[in-house]
């Protein structure tokens, strides 16, 4: 069985695209090492990560990430556990996007990011677990 998380944060300070890149680089090369595969969304200074891999590499991963001096307000938004992985072919695939595509993918007009640090309503799913999801849809296509 895989342990998988899906997490939301902000960056505690402007990262640049090399910083992004490099920050992709450590986390590819872990997490090929710790069997570790996800996706990393990157929009308007916030992250939407989910990861999936052995449950006893996905906690103390996600605990070294909670304490990662360049995010904060981590929030996560779902964990449980599957005899499948989702990213199968991904050490983590990533995705830079816009306000509007945001807005697009998740089919809502007025979207804003705060909406993904907003509580859990019950009646709808998460914007971030959305924008995950259509990731997830494009990749089988
Ligand atoms: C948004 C974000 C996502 C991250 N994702 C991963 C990841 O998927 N895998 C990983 O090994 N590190 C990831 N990191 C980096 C870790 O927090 C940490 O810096 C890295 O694993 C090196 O840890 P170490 O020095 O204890 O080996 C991420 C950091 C941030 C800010």
């Amino acid at each position: 069985m895989f342990k998988y998380i899906a997490y939301v944060s902000r960056q505690s300070f402007i990262l640049t695209d090399e910083d992004i890149s490099n920050l992709l680089i450590t986390c590819r090369t872990k997490n090929t090492r710790n069997e570790i595969t996800g996706m990393l969304i990157y929009f308007d200074g916030t992250f939407v990560q989910f990861l999936e891999g052995p449950k006893e590499n996905i906690e103390p991963l996600f605990a070294t990430i909670s304490k990662d001096k360049r995010h904060q307000d981590v929030i996560l938004l779902i964990d449980g556990v599957s005899d499948k992985r989702v990213f199968e072919d991904w050490s983590m695939a990533y995705k830079k996007i816009t306000q509007a595509e945001t807005a697009k993918l998740i089919g809502q007009k007025d979207f804003k990011k705060e909406d993904l640090f907003k509580g859990k309503d019950p009646n709808t799913e998460h914007p971030g677990l959305l924008l995950i999801k259509s990731f997830v849809n494009n990749l089988h296509i």
